[in-house]
């Protein structure tokens, strides 16, 4: 029996009442992970090895969540990252996404493998809302030109291009579940012949270029004013890279546990980052994101603490929208909203900026 709504009291109760009423291509699509999904697990569990240290006495009254991203300000430290394939989960796809963001003051990053096109999801927002592009960047490099100036021109305030997928990670859920409905139009605009046996992810991505590198990013660049965000680096190494690179920001990220089995979460690899980049006192040089598993709004705090900017959030929007619709990303958005305010003022902070390291206990991490 599938609960109402209003039965949904935190962001896992959707997953659930999305996998009842899913169809089991879309479900297996939707929630596998690479491999032994190790990491896809690992993702939330990260967070627990991290415990908070409250302060109390402090003024709480008034607890305000807003910052800002790349510039623009947002209500809540999260973002709803990119996630393909939209209609698989509700037949009126992403523009859902954009409606939920749009009620909440939250920014959508619209994915290159979208359902819906791309101008159908710029068109569903309203004036001044902020929407990011995640670009999967095409062996011709023209068509990326294309993709990215349209991008810009059409007021996109962040290009993240993903640099974990020089090939899309196997999925056997996936794989297995024969996957041959991709309702999209992404599959006839690649162009390509698509094998459908590989599941749905293998079907849609064989135009991504596995030989995108360092030396393209200056012409990244160089086509646009966008600010450049690079999602899914997984090392302190290459965060370094990065800020040479003269990029703007970086998502430590996994994928949502799609790609590599055992790479490791974005929170340890946040934990790993920070001190490194403090101790050079680049800290302010790029805007760190991290996602993959976030499900409370403690799993934002914690990463907040650590240093990041913000957070990702993919499959509990995904699950919202396919058990619910719209009404179910806006409960899904607001029960975050009550959370966070709620564990604010728990651990004894009215704003954001107040959110430092001295409020968490990472030994549980190992890394002392
Ligand atoms: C993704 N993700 C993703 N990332 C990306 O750069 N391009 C893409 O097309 C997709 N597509 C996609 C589809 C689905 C169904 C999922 C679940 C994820 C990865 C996504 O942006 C993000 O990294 C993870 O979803 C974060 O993990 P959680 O929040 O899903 O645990």
């Amino acid at each position: 029996r599938m609960p109402i709504l209003e039965q949904c009291y935190n962001l896992m109760d959707f997953e659930a009442v999305a996998r009842s009423v899913m169809k089991k291509t879309a479900w297996a699509y939707y929630s596998s992970g690479a491999d032994d999904e190790i990491t896809m697990r690992e993702n939330h569990n990260a967070f627990h090895k991290i415990w908070f240290r409250p302060r109390v006495l402090e003024d709480v009254e008034h607890v305000d969540t807003s910052t800002t991203m790349l510039g623009a300000k947002v209500s809540m430290p999260f973002y709803v990252t990119a996630t393909a394939l939209g209609k698989l989960g509700n037949p009126e796809g992403e523009v859902i996404l954009t409606r939920g963001a749009k009620k909440h003051n939250v920014i959508q990053m619209i994915p290159t493998l979208a359902s819906c096109s791309f101008d159908e999801i710029c068109d569903a927002a309203e004036d001044g809302q902020v929407q990011w592009l995640q670009l999967y960047v095409n062996k011709d490099r023209a068509v990326t030109k294309r993709i990215v100036e349209h991008a810009e021109k059409r007021g996109c305030k962040g290009l993240f291009i993903t640099v974990d997928a020089p090939q899309l990670g196997r999925r056997e859920k996936d794989m297995r579940s024969k996957f041959d409905d991709v309702g999209s139009n992404v599959q006839s605009s690649s162009g390509d012949d698509v094998d459908r046996s590989q599941g749905a992810a293998r079907a849609i991505s064989s135009f991504i270029d596995p030989s995108l590198s360092w030396k393209d990013i200056p012409w990244f660049l160089e086509i646009t004013k966008m600010p450049i965000i690079l999602k899914g680096v997984q090392r302190v190494e290459d965060v370094i890279r990065a800020i040479e690179a003269g990029v703007h920001g970086v998502v430590l990220s996994n994928h949502g546990g799609r790609q590599l089995d055992f790479a490791r979460s974005g929170i340890e690899v946040l934990a790993e980052v920070m001190p490194v980049l403090r101790e050079r006192n680049w800290q302010d040089r790029i805007e760190i994101y991290i996602d993959g598993g976030v499900r409370r709004a403690t799993d934002i705090i914690k990463a907040l603490c650590l240093g990041a900017k913000g957070v990702g959030i993919g499959r509990p929007f995904l699950y919202a929208m396919s058990a619910y619709g719209l009404p179910g990303v806006d409960r899904a958005m607001q029960l975050l909203k009550d959370e966070m305010e709620m564990n604010m003022r728990l651990i004894g902070c009215s704003s954001v900026s107040d959110l430092n390291p001295t409020l968490i206990d990472t030994r549980g991490l190992g890394m002392h």
